[in-house]
């Protein structure tokens, strides 16, 4: 029979009289993801063909806009097409790809202009729903609605996603009705998580919030904790390291390493493939891209 990850997609040929009686659960060979055996593949046709992925964390500062924009950009460097979609008011992924688009997502959540002159091309396959001030009109707009304002970012989304791959939404830091709208949004969530004490507690917290949101929205899950911020010089990278893998064991990706060249390269509007694809941070990123698509081939 056919078993396909519901999380890196990957299609695996099961030999049926070889699953022990009983079993329930099964683990992908590729993403290392667990899920429900038999649900796999009767599930699989309801969610949409593109995977809605969010980068967030109520805390600040700690790598989500680097992710987002690194993750996005590698996706696309390997042949994906990409949507990525700033919802931030401060707007930094535009800045980070070197770009300043005159319209992005609230023309497009307001209608005020038509989908097309909404997004812009940044790269090859990878395009931008651009985020900045203009978004407070959104959090506006969410707040008067009498009912289903958290709604407004999937009804904005549906009609345009079909013809990306992935849509990699960034987020602002702190808990607003955007971010609340993202969670109703995307099935996947990817959460860097800087390595200090200060943002393990931050995760806790965000954890709380989330399971707030799951008993309505189900779907969401967090499969990727991104440690960011690995930095061998500084005091204990290990332990908080070890803590993060006993309590959220093969959710946790390869940590992103402190490098120079990452927060260099958006004075550049360069991504760090492009701005120094031999680093660290091109390196990890591209590690990530792998552990996303289950494809540990990628960029041999
Ligand atoms: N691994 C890294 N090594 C060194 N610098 C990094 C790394 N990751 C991100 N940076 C830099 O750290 C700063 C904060 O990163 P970033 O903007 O991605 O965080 P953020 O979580 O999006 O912040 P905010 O919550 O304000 O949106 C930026 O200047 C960025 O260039
Ligand atoms: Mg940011």
């Amino acid at each position: 029979m056919k078993v396909i990850c519901p999380q890196c997609r990957k299609e695996h040929n099961v030999d049926e009289s070889k699953i022990p009686a009983g079993a329930k659960v099964a683990q992908c060979r590729a993403c290392g993801h667990r899920f429900p055996l038999f649900e796999s593949a009767a599930a699989e046709p309801e969610k949409p063909k593109t995977r809605r992925i969010g980068v967030t964390l109520s805390k600040g500062g700690v790598g989500k806009t680097t992710t987002a924009v690194s993750l996005a950009a590698g996706l696309a460097l390997a042949g994906y097409k990409v949507l990525l979609v700033d919802t931030d008011t401060q707007g930094q992924a535009a800045y980070v790809l070197g770009m300043k688009p005159k319209a992005g997502l609230t023309e497009l959540v307001t209608g005020e202009l038509p989908p097309e002159e909404t997004i812009v091309q940044a790269r090859e396959n990878l395009w931008l729903l651009a985020g900045g001030r203009a978004l407070a009109g959104i959090k506006r707009l969410i707040d008067r609605k009498d009912f289903g304002g958290e709604l407004t970012l999937v009804e904005a989304l549906e009609p345009i996603e079909k013809d990306y791959d992935y849509v990699i939404v960034d987020t602002s830091p702190g808990w607003d009705p955007l971010t609340v709208n993202v969670l109703f949004y995307v099935y996947e969530l990817v959460t860097p998580v800087s390595l200090e004490v200060m943002t393990l507690q931050g995760l806790v917290e965000f954890l709380k919030s989330l399971s707030s949101i799951q008993k309505y929205r189900a779907d969401v899950t967090l499969n990727y904790i991104l440690p960011t911020f690995l930095d061998k010089r500084i005091k204990n990278p290990d332990a908080i390291l070890d803590k993060l893998k006993d309590l959220y064991g093969e959710y946790v990706c390869t940590p992103i390493r402190y490098n120079v060249r990452l927060s260099e390269s958006p004075a550049y509007g360069k991504t760090i493939f492009e701005y120094a694809p031999g680093s660290h941070g091109s390196q990890d990123y591209r590690d990530l891209v792998r552990k996303i698509t289950g494809r540990p081939e990628l960029f041999a």
